[in-house]
């Protein structure tokens, strides 16, 4: 469903995404690993059109999107939740919420906002809170339902956990799996914490350096012990 072929993305000097081969099916997690500063940020902004690639094509859901801009990517079904968490502070959690659905894309029955609330009872119960007032934690849910009421085909997730209470990533993990499962979203999430994305992922890609040194199912790059201890930290 999404397919990079030979991306190269540049900053300048500095090479982020050296000649990138991957492949992200339709109905699963693909999980995108690899320390702080392999690229993993780099990737995604470079499929949701924030960055440019610099060679190399990116074909999504049958479609050359390597050109597009971030808004068509955003109408073709990709949303992004970028590192971060950026909420707007100064609203409530229901008008960030309602925010999401502007950048609707057409192809699917649109989502609505007690379906989310669903998926993330706080929201329900913090919905008229201001955006400032949440916890790490919430404001991860409450950007993640927003890209949902965009009703994407692919949720490009950069880092959803990072800082968070294993509790609460487990949470957010959870309900990535059963988005997938059962709502047949693909995903491509990208994460430091290699052990925890790899337990909810199907495929999963490494990156060391701007490179893919390794692509495999879950289970195969988690028994691979010097893969572990070289590029996953675990
Ligand atoms: N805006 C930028 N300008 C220059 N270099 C950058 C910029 N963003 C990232 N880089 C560099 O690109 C490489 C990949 O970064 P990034 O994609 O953020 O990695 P990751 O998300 O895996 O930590 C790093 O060497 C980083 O320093
Ligand atoms: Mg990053």
């Amino acid at each position: 469903m999404l397919e990079l072929r030979g991306v190269t993305s540049r900053y300048g000097p500095v090479t982020a995404l050296d000649n990138v081969d991957l492949v992200a099916e339709e109905g699963r997690v693909t999980s995108v690993l690899g320390a702080n500063g392999a690229g993993k940020t780099t990737l995604l902004r470079t499929v949701s059109g924030l960055h440019r690639a610099d060679s190399g094509t990116i074909r999504f859901d049958g479609q050359d999107i390597t050109k597009l801009s971030p808004d068509r990517m955003a109408r073709a079904g990709l949303a992004h939740v970028p590192e971060g968490r950026g909420v707007i502070t100064e609203l409530t959690v229901r008008e960030n919420l309602r925010l999401g659905a502007l950048g609707r894309s057409t192809h699917r029955e649109a989502v609505s906002l007690d379906e989310v609330v669903d998926l993330f009872p706080i929201l329900g119960e913090r919905s008229h809170a201001l955006a400032h007032t949440l916890s790490g934690g919430e404001r991860q849910m409450l950007v993640i339902a927003r890209a949902l009421l965009a009703t994407p085909k692919m949720l490009l997730l950069d880092e959803p956990s990072l800082g968070l209470a294993p509790r609460i990533s487990a949470q957010i993990f959870g309900v990535i799996r059963l988005l997938v499962e059962e709502h047949g979203l693909s995903v491509l999430l990208v994460e430091q914490n290699a052990r925890s994305a790899l337990s909810i992922a199907d495929l999963g890609v490494v990156l060391g350096l701007g490179k893919v040194v390794a692509c495999d199912s879950a289970e195969v790059l988690s028994g691979d012990e010097n893969l572990r201890h070289a590029y996953l930290g675990y």
